[in-house]
């Protein structure tokens, strides 16, 4: 079995790709995670007896430590997941975003560099940096512009999107200078279990259960191409299986709804599920707030070259997806109250000036 050093894998994305790795035993997991707000080892329960998932805390910047694990368990290949992630809380407090996302990203590479350079050469031909990036470096869309490609200009908009962009082009280099196997993805916006309620389908999903304002930035028209999370880990699957080294690779849903839609189509289910609460129709929840500032408009993905060369569709449709999320939030309440204690409260306080 091929040993995979996962990075960020106690976080949204990164939890839902080893769940389904080790579902389908493809590697042996080494889940390096700092543990920051966002990372949460609850994701993970199922894996507590599993003896081919390792779960270490610590900080992709720490070279003493990625060296150590690199040696000990001579991984077959790096799959980047951990940063941070949330574009209001870049906007807050940009410093954090720049040491992980872009320094942290920087000391990673170096060490993997040092490791990969004493393979041997049947090992060192075969190894892979598979890099999880967002197709927020190519910055805001116009109403009629045709989606990013692989192609599109860099245009990163916010602290967050600008550090991603950083490491990208890191990635990128450490590929052209030094020749390190490496690959790209650009991915949109996820959705799904685990998700932390910071993002807006998460957040909307439990304020609207909990009868709380479902604050809407702006006027609700900014455009997002929303992915079921577990189609686009099936999509890094066949990347880091069958991409072309140094290539980089869009991944979207093809499902570009207005944040509006988005919110009253939760609205809807949970009308579904709870007809009679005090707060139906939950569409009355919605209240419009002053919006992010630099908010790009519209993001959409063009596919095309992952679906052409490497046969991958996202399968999931929205109205599914949404579906089983939304349930997904409700049949979990331990999980939710996990999560959202104090310094959950602090944000919401902080950000929209309501806490609870
Ligand atoms: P997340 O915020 O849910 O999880 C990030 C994880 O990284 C957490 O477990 C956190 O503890 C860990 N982490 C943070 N700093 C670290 C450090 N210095 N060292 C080790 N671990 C650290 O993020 P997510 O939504 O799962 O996103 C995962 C990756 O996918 C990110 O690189 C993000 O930019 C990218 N991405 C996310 C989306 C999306 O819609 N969520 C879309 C495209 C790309
Ligand atoms: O596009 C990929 C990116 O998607 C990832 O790289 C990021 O890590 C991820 O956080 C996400 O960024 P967004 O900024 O698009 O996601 P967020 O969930 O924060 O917001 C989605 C849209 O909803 C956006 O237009 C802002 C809006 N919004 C968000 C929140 C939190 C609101 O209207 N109200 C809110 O309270």
């Amino acid at each position: 079995m091929a040993t995979w050093l996962v990075t960020g894998g106690a976080g949204f994305i990164g939890s839902n790709f080893v769940l389904q790795q080790r579902q389908a035993q493809a590697a042996r997991i080494i889940n390096l995670d700092k543990l920051t707000y966002a990372g949460n080892l609850n994701n993970l329960a199922e894996l507590r007896h599993d003896p081919d998932h390792i779960f270490q805390q610590g900080d992709i910047g720490d070279r003493e430590l990625v060296a150590r694990l690199l040696a000990d368990y001579q991984p077959d290949a790096v799959i980047h997941f951990a940063a941070e992630s949330h574009v209001d809380r870049s906007i807050h407090r940009p410093e954090t975003f720049i040491e992980t996302n872009v320094v942290g990203t920087f000391r990673l590479l170096e060490a993997v560099r040092g490791y990969w350079a004493g393979l041997e050469p049947a090992k060192r031909a075969a190894f892979r940096f598979l890099h999880i990036s967002t197709d927020e470096v190519y910055g805001s869309l116009g109403p009629e512009d045709p989606a990013f490609t692989e192609t599109t200009p860099y245009a990163p908009n916010s602290p967050y999107a600008a550090s991603k962009a950083a490491a990208d082009h890191l990635v990128r280099a450490y590929h052209e200078t030094y020749g390190l196997p490496i690959l790209i993805t650009n991915c949109s916006n996820n959705y799904g279990p685990l998700q932390f309620p910071e993002k807006f389908i998460p957040l909307m999903i439990l304020n609207g259960l909990q009868g709380k304002k479902l604050p809407v930035y702006g006027d609700g028209q900014n455009i997002r191409d929303w992915l079921y999370v577990t189609d686009h880990c099936e999509a890094l699957g066949l990347v880091l299986a069958k991409g072309t080294v140094g290539a980089s690779y869009n991944i979207g849903g093809r499902c570009e709804l207005t944040n509006l839609e988005v919110v009253n189509h939760i609205c809807r289910l949970l009308d579904e599920l709870f007809p009679t609460a005090a707060s139906a129709p939950h569409s009355g929840l919605i209240s419009f707030v002053p919006d992010r500032p630099g908010h790009d408009r519209r993001y959409a993905m063009n596919i095309s070259k992952i679906e052409r060369e490497l046969g991958w569709t996202p399968k999931e449709s929205f109205a599914s997806g949404l579906a089983k999320t939304v349930r997904w939030y409700v049949d979990h309440p331990q999980w939710v109250e996990a999560v959202t204690s104090g310094a959950y409260r602090q944000w919401l306080q902080t950000h929209y000036g309501f806490g609870s």
